[in-house]
């Protein structure tokens, strides 16, 4: 039916209308911290407050830095799109949400979508009260003894990692060579699987791990809306990764696991724990486990510690190279711990505490995942406050905000392993150093994580000297298309023979 004798009007007249709809309804509820009393960020119609990260001026660990600068309040609040966000300042809220009243934040906002079985069942994604039960399950692959027994399948990596650069000294990309590093340790750690990929740089396991983390404008795209849209995600089925990558992991992890179901084997990893739980018929049937539940715990571990090792070790590589006496000081913590303890030992290691030092300044400055997040499940009153947090709120902790905040980190722009001789001196009263999150749903990997940077810098920096190169970024600039923190133009660094009698530091 027409409105007016000519079609062309009516089609202005129906477009008008609907974007008169769409105004409206997009912001009907821009009133909600108004009403509340409580600070905001201004939304623009249709987009609220997240203008910035969809033009991509900003990465979103750079946007709500600058929110996080504009806000004198403990908590302020944003709008995505159409829905209201809180964002928590408060180092003394955040413990509260994290970790004592963490039962009522239970889950990430993150959408866990049906149309993805594999995906909605990894631990990152997984909602309560499954995540509870695998979380309990997954945690052993992690004691201090399996650690112990992973080590010599990291050092032999680390091996094949010295004699790769030996061959290509001069300027490497970095983050490349980190990524072969890692996709390599995972691998063998978790799977029995050794990728080589210091000797074959197209294999599936490195092509899949590119397919992951490459910022296309694809994944931007869709990933955005799994954090942010996540009705519209499940509408369209979008798929937060490549199907292509899942359908190769899907492959292998089933011949690993059948593979050890057979022979019998134990080699104390992640396939052992996989095969004992499904051998756990009570629990088989209580979490429905089968199918693409079991390789998603698998393919979880590829996901969660790939790219978060590898950006952790280039990121130091990276300061080091900037900073020659940081660099000299830990090379003689190295070589001496080498020296005491005749190789790289799992006791050395817990003893290199500079070490430590320049990796947690590192993941300070450069914390691979810049926010937190959490849904609230039942509605919360923050306590000595009039502020509800309303069941079903999205709630982001700003950590690459804290990480930079001039109050806990003087001249934070700054690379300064020193902040961390005490390495208990922050977080005191509240919590705002926490690159591998904090609560029950922190990071489950950390000291698996932990342990492969370490080795790896040990290996690198015994034997190699880093330099700036002339295209080494400097500031880093972050890429606005990564929900991780990633920098646009790679690493670049000169890479040479270290000679212990010439001096670099001066
Ligand atoms: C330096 C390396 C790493 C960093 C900086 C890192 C950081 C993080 C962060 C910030 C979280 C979110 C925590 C929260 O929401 O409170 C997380 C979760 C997680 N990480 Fe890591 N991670 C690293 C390595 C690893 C490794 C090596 C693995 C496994 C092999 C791993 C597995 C996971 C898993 C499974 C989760 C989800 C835990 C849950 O929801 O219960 N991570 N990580």
């Amino acid at each position: 039916m027409l409105l007016t004798s000519i079609w062309v009007l009516d089609l202005l007249i129906l477009f008008g209308v609907s974007i008169l709809f769409a105004l409206i309804y997009s912001t009907r509820k821009y009133d909600y911290f108004k009403k509340r009393n409580m600070q905001y960020e201004k939304p623009v119609p249709l987009f609220g407050s997240i203008l910035p990260i969809l033009s991509m001026r900003a990465t979103i660990g750079e946007w709500l830095r600058q929110l996080y600068d504009s806000f004198e309040a403990p908590y302020f609040g944003i709008f995505v799109f159409d829905e209201p966000y809180i964002i928590i300042k408060s180092p003394e809220i955040i413990k509260l949400i994290l970790v004592k009243d963490s039962n009522k934040f239970a889950d990430r906002t993150v959408l866990a979508p049906k149309h993805n079985e594999m995906l909605s069942n990894m631990m990152f994604w997984q909602k309560s009260p499954d995540w509870k039960k695998v979380r309990a399950k997954m945690t052993p692959v992690f004691s201090s003894g399996k650690l112990k027994g992973m080590l010599p399948i990291i050092n032999d990596v680390a091996v094949e990692l010295n004699q790769y650069i030996r061959q290509n000294l001069g300027k490497l990309e970095t983050k490349e060579v980190t990524a072969k590093y890692s996709t390599d340790v995972i691998s063998k750690c978790a799977f029995a699987i050794d990728p080589h990929s210091f000797r074959n740089d197209m294999n599936e396991f490195r092509k899949v791990g590119k397919v992951f983390f490459e910022f296309t404008w694809r994944n931007s795209f869709v990933q955005s809306l799994y954090f942010f849209k996540q009705n519209w995600a499940t509408t369209l089925r979008l798929e937060f990764f490549e199907k292509s990558a899942f359908t190769f992991l899907r492959g292998i992890f089933w011949k690993a696991i059948e593979n050890r179901q057979q022979t019998n084997v134990k080699r104390n990893d992640l396939i052992d724990i996989i095969v004992e739980m499904r051998n756990n018929k009570d629990l088989c049937d209580e979490l429905n486990f089968d199918g693409d539940k079991v390789v998603a715990q698998a393919v979880q571990f590829f996901v969660a510690g790939y790219e978060t090792s590898s950006s952790t070790l280039s990121f130091t590589l990276y300061e080091l190279s900037l900073q020659p006496k940081i660099q000299t000081k830990l090379r003689e913590e190295i070589l001496n711990n080498i020296k005491q303890y005749n190789g790289i030992t799992y006791e050395g290691l817990k003893q290199m505490k500079y070490m430590d030092m320049c990796i947690y300044e590192t993941l300070r400055k450069y914390p691979v995942l810049p926010f937190l997040d959490r849904r609230c499940n039942e509605d919360y009153r923050i306590p000595g406050t009039d502020l509800i947090i309303q069941e079903g709120m999205p709630v982001y902790i700003p950590m690459m905000a804290l990480h930079y905040d001039e109050k806990y980190f003087p001249e934070p722009e700054k690379y300064d392993p020193e902040r961390f001789v005490e390495k208990n001196s922050h977080n005191v009263n509240g919590l705002y150093y926490m690159p591998f999150g904090e609560g029950p749903r922190a990071c489950i990997g950390e000291r698996f994580g932990m342990l492969g940077v370490k080795i790896g810098l040990s290996h690198i920096l015994s034997e190699f000297v880093l330099e700036r190169s002339p295209d080494t970024p400097v500031p880093v600039k972050f890429e606005p298309k990564s929900f991780i923190l990633q920098s646009t133009v790679g690493l670049p660094l000169t890479f040479r023979e270290y000679h212990p009698t010439t001096t670099y530091d001066n």
